[in-house]
């Protein structure tokens, strides 16, 4: 059966962006095959932060996780600093990385250049643990957005490099090398003020960003403000990242393809009812996480819970790899 493997932050309020490039897919992967999933509360330490906030979000984002369907019955869904493997695969897995391609990464680039004082060294080395987070569970799919692309490419070559140089048989016991997947509509969802970036909570206002917990009349407002072009030509093209932007969500949030959103759009006078349109997709997707959301919130320890028996799940299948990987590697004594 295909594992699948994802892992999302605890940090900031989970966007449209998130919602549609990655929550969605791993609802889906629940049917798919064995899915697993993270809260990597660790990756949330490699920027300044607030130790009690942190804690208190690692339960929003599991929170939200349930309130779209992730469900523990068929997943395993855990927070990543529960399964210590993680942290010593981080570890030994640099010994097959190479410090030029950590140095050449976007978002490293991005991050450091954005720290005010401190730039750890948890920025360079937060695609180590990523990788790590996947060749734990020897993972087949990695289900994310597009801006995760460079992330997944970098932790295929650990994989390659690690079972070249330690597995040269070819075994068994070697590592996998994961695909990513990434969704075909809606894997980079811009900022709606704009729609040249991507939508994210670390740059731009709230303006441009649909929270997965917003109202409705929220959602509305956004959407109408969102920037477009003087034309008031409905089509998808470069030269319109804006409404090109507006019927990418149309489609993801109908579950369509670009195609038949701009077929359902016929007969639109204009941006101000392609707006609309949105506005109504999108209400209609994340109207129902937002009823589910507050009683899940609520209950921290049934969320605890949920963690300690996913953690405990996810521990049974890290620890083989990492006694393999202890093995290949010389460390520790032979068990
Ligand atoms: P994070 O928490 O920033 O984002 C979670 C997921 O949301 C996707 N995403 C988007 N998709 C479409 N449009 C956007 N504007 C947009 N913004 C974000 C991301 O691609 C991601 O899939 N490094 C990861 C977390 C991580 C991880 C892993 C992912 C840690 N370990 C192992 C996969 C496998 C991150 O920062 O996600």
């Amino acid at each position: 059966m295909t594992r699948i493997f994802s892992g999302i932050q605890p940090t900031g309020r989970k966007h449209l962006g998130n919602y549609i490039g990655a929550i969605q897919q791993y609802v889906a992967g629940q049917d798919r095959g064995e899915a697993i999933y993270c809260i990597v509360d660790l990756h949330a330490v490699t920027v300044a932060y607030e130790p009690a906030e942190l804690r208190r979000r690692v339960l929003d984002t599991t929170a939200l996780l349930l309130a779209s369907g992730v469900d523990p019955a068929r997943c395993v869904l855990f927070r990543q600093s529960d399964v210590r493997e993680h942290s010593e695969l981080t570890w030994l897995l640099t010994s097959v990385t190479a410090v030029g391609e950590l140095n050449r990464m976007h978002q490293f680039k991005s991050k450091s250049a954005a720290q005010r004082e401190l730039v750890g060294a948890g920025i360079l080395f937060y695609p180590v643990l990523q990788a790590a987070d996947v060749l734990a569970y020897r993972a087949d799919e990695v289900p994310v957005g597009e801006d995760q692309r460079e992330h997944i490419e970098l932790m295929r070559e650990c994989a390659r490099r690690y079972n070249a140089r330690f597995v040269p048989d070819g075994g068994t016991t070697g590592l996998v090398v994961p695909e990513h997947r990434i969704p075909a509509v809606g894997a980079r969802i811009m900022d709606l003020q704009e729609p040249t970036r991507k939508m994210s909570t670390s740059i731009g206002g709230d303006e441009g960003r649909i929270y997965v917990l917003d109202e409705p009349a929220a959602i509305l407002k956004k959407c109408k403000r969102a920037v477009t072009d003087s034309e008031n030509e409905i089509r998808v093209g470069p030269d319109k990242p804006g409404v090109t932007n507006l019927v990418d969500i149309l489609a993801a949030a109908r579950g369509t393809s670009v195609e038949a959103a701009l077929a359902t759009l016929a007969d639109a006078r204009g941006y101000g009812d392609l707006k609309v349109a949105v506005a109504e997709a999108v209400t209609d997707m994340l109207g129902p996480v937002r009823e589910r959301y507050e009683a899940l919130r609520a209950d921290e320890d049934a969320i605890e819970a949920a963690l300690a028996a996913g953690a405990a799940k996810a521990r049974e299948i890290a620890a083989v790899t990492l006694h393999d990987v202890r093995t290949a590697m010389g460390v520790g004594p032979l068990s």
